[in-house]
Formats: C-alpha cells, structure tokens, sequence
C-alpha cells in the first residue's frame, strides 16, 4: 500500500493549475446516458473516483474513447444493454447513485446495489427514491439492490425533505426527459449542480434556477451529443489556499474560478491570509501570524462541508481557539483522532471540535479515514515539525488529481513510497 511521506516546515511558494472539479464531473459522465449521440467532455479530473464512474458506464454499454487530437474524452451511450450498478463498483463510490435517474429517463430501468453507510455518515438515498416515484417509477429494494422500473417518467413538484447534492442532480436528469414539467423545491444551489444544468443545456435540455432553489425542468423527447468542459475544482482550489495560509508563503493558483469560494476566502482572510483574485486566478500571501477562525458547515453559499477538515488542521497552529461545527454529516470528524497523534489540542463533543491553537505539530505515522481527512493530515504534515507517514492514501487519489507533484512544485518535501 502506499504512503505519503512529508518533511514539515516548508512554507508555499509557486504557481499551479487546478484541476476539473470531481464533484462536477461526476454527474457531467452521467449525463451522457441520456443521448444516443456523442458526449465530448473536457477538462476531466484524473482520479480513481473517474477512473470508477468510467468503469461503470463502460460495463452498461456506454463506449469510452479518448483522441489525442481532441481534448478530453468522448462518451457514446448509444446502446446500453445492461443498466446495473453492482455492488463491487458501488461501494467503492457512493456517486454511482446517479446513474439511477438518467438510466430511468433513457431506458426505464435500472438495478442498482444500494449504497451503504460509509466513513462519513449514513447517508441514505431516500430523496432521490421519493423523487423518482412521485414521477412514476416504480422502486423496490431487495437483496440490497434498488430495482426500478419506469414506462414514461412524469413531470412534477418535488419538495427535497432535506438539501441534497446529488439527490438534486439524479432527479434534474431524471426530469430532462420526462414528459411535462418537473419544480424541484429546496434544491441544493451548489456550483456543481449549475455546472451539470450548463451540460444539459448544451445537450438541448430546458432548465430553469440552477444553482437557485427552485429548478423548472421542461421534459423533452431526446436530447443530442455535445461539447463541454467541466468547472474547475473549488474544494481543490480551497486545498491549495488553506495549505498555504497554514504553511505561510506566496501561491497563485491557475485554470480556477475565486467567485465560488466566497466563504472560505472569507475566513482564509480572518486567519491572516492576503487574498487577490482576478477572473480565473487567485493571489494568496500569508505573512503575518496565523489566527484561530471558527467555522459552521452549512449547503452552499455557506461554509462548505468538504473544507472543513482541512480548516481542523490550519486551526491546530492557529492563535486563539477555534470551534467547528459539522452539520451535514455526522461522522466527519475522524480526522481528530490523527491530528491528534501529531500532538493537535482538540476536544471533540457530538459534532463540534473546539480547537486551542499550539505552536506548532510534531510529525507523526498517520492514517487517512477518508478524502478530505486525507486533505486534512497532509496540510497538517506541511506545518508540523519532523516527518509525517501518512496511510492509506488510497482515499486521497480518490479526489485529488496529482496532489504530492502539484505541492512538490510549491516547494513542499513530499513523496510517495509504496
Ligand atoms: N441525505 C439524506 N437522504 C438522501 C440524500 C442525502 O438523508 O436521500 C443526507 C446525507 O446523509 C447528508 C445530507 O443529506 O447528511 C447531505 O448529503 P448530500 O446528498 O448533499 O451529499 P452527496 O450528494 O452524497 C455530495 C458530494 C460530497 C459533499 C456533499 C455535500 C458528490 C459526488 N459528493 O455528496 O462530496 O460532501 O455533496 O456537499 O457530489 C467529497 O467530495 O469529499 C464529498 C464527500
């Protein structure tokens, strides 16, 4: 298995380019189900969690090609003659669950293993089920599998219970094709979801308020193959920026958008950071003394759960104490117990972290629970005093694309060992 090895200690220095969002992309894949025509996508990510969703859509029928001539690759789901997620591909990445909807709308039927819990939380599927059945499908669970079955999906109001990413997503694609007109109310407003909306569009798909919450989706008999480049990766981006004001030193980061990232700049600039953006970059100076911020997660535009344990770790070295509150998941703060092992002072009390800032770290032999945790003990490698082992970095190349060469070249000690 391998590792990651750190020398902390390094401050940031350099520029790089980030990479096509994974929480975009993954949706963006697909969306090609929905088309018996050509998808061409660029700007993918490089990321087992592609790699898996590839994978995936290849084994239902769906043709994978790459041209050197063409950038990116181009998705072909004219026939698809087995749509069934199975369990091995599954579990491995919880995403799989959007096949369901584009599968339902194109071919009326889908077999797909339920998700199970995962590190993170429970994480159920009820609000993509309640959704696809208040448009007519017909959904039983057995043997672990969702079984669904759809003549012709309807048009209709759906109100979400609760804000979810990709609940909001499988039905938008769901609805695309139905017959009539489908209000999806109390969406969830994130970029990733304006950026799928964009790729519908382009694909000849009617829709209305993404990235509002309220989503008008006007069903049509087909869509057609098309072009579309994915949206950079936000939670990359944040990465890059909250490791660089823990590490102190100069970035600038390339190929991104600073315009959503608005509340974690927020409280990049409260830490002590010097933040400059122009269209597609982003400035970061950090030089003066690190500051404890406290942070509540929230959908977005609030403080974004998948930064939050990075911010755990900027905070360990912070001055002044620092409470985070976790809200949408509730098992996401395993990253604790590790920061812990490096010496962090952190007391942990249902899902809030209350967090006194200490000089520094000490290097320590760690394990990754998780991606983002993952994010979480490199940032905190970066800053501590001493070397860093870090486990099960399996999780890290889920979500981040070339992570240790992207630091390597901002100056930071950092290798992989098998
Ligand atoms: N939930 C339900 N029922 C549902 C759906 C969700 O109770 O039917 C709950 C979840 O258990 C959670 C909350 O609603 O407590 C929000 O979950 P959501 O459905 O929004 O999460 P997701 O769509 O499964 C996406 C991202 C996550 C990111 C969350 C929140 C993708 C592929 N994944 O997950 O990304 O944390 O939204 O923003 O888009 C990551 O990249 O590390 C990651 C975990």
């Amino acid at each position: 298995m391998q590792k990651l090895l750190i020398q902390g200690g390094r401050p940031l220095h350099g520029e790089i380019s980030i990479s096509g969002a994974k929480n975009a992309a993954l949706p963006i894949l697909c969306a090609a189900l929905l088309t018996d025509e050509s998808l061409q996508i660029g700007n993918i990510p490089v990321l087992r969690d592609i790699e898996t969703m590839l994978a995936l859509l290849n084994q239902m029928g769906v043709s994978v090609t790459s041209d050197h001539n063409a950038p990116g690759i181009t998705l072909s789901a004219k026939q698809l003659n087995n749509p069934i997620a199975p369990y091995e591909m599954v579990k491995t990445m919880r995403a799989s669950i959007l096949v369901l909807g584009p599968l339902l709308a194109r071919v009326g039927q889908a077999r797909i293993s339920l998700p199970g819990g995962c590190a993170i939380g429970l994480r159920p599927v009820d609000q993509h089920i309640k959704g696809l059945q208040a448009m007519g499908a017909e959904i039983s669970i057995n043997h672990g599998y969702i079984n669904a079955t759809a003549k012709k999906l309807q048009g209709t109001r759906i109100g979400f219970d609760i804000v979810t990413v990709t609940g909001t997503e499988n039905l938008m694609m769901a609805a695309v094709l139905a017959e009539g007109t489908t209000i999806l109310e109390n969406a969830a407003r994130e970029p990733e979801i304006i950026d799928l909306a964009n790729c519908l569009i382009t694909m000849g798909a009617k829709i209305q308020g993404a990235g509002t919450d309220v989503i008008t989706i006007e069903g049509q008999s087909s869509l057609h193959g098309a072009k579309y480049s994915v949206m950079p990766d936000r939670i990359e981006t944040g990465t890059f920026l909250t490791a660089c004001t823990a590490t102190g030193g100069e970035i600038r980061l390339n190929n991104t958008n600073p315009y959503l990232l608005g509340a974690v700049i927020d409280k990049l600039v409260e830490a002590g950071a010097q933040i400059n953006v122009s269209h597609n970059q982003i400035h970061l100076t950090m030089n003066l003394q690190l500051q404890s911020v406290s942070l509540r997660t929230a959908p977005y535009p609030a403080f974004p759960t998948d930064m939050q344990a990075q911010f755990m770790a900027l905070n360990c070295i912070g001055d002044g104490t620092a409470i985070i509150t976790e809200t949408i998941f509730e098992n996401r703060l395993m990253h604790v117990q590790e920061l812990k092992r490096m010496n962090a002072d952190i007391e942990v009390e249902g899902n809030t972290a209350i967090i006194r800032g200490i000089p520094h770290l000490d290097g320590a032999h760690v394990m990754a629970t998780d991606l983002r945790a993952s994010a979480s003990l490199v940032i905190a490698g970066l800053i501590a005093h001493g070397q860093t082992t870090i486990d099960r970095i399996y999780h890290l190349d889920r979500g981040y694309e070339n992570i240790e060469q992207k630091l390597s070249m901002l100056g930071a000690n950092i290798q992989r060992i098998n």
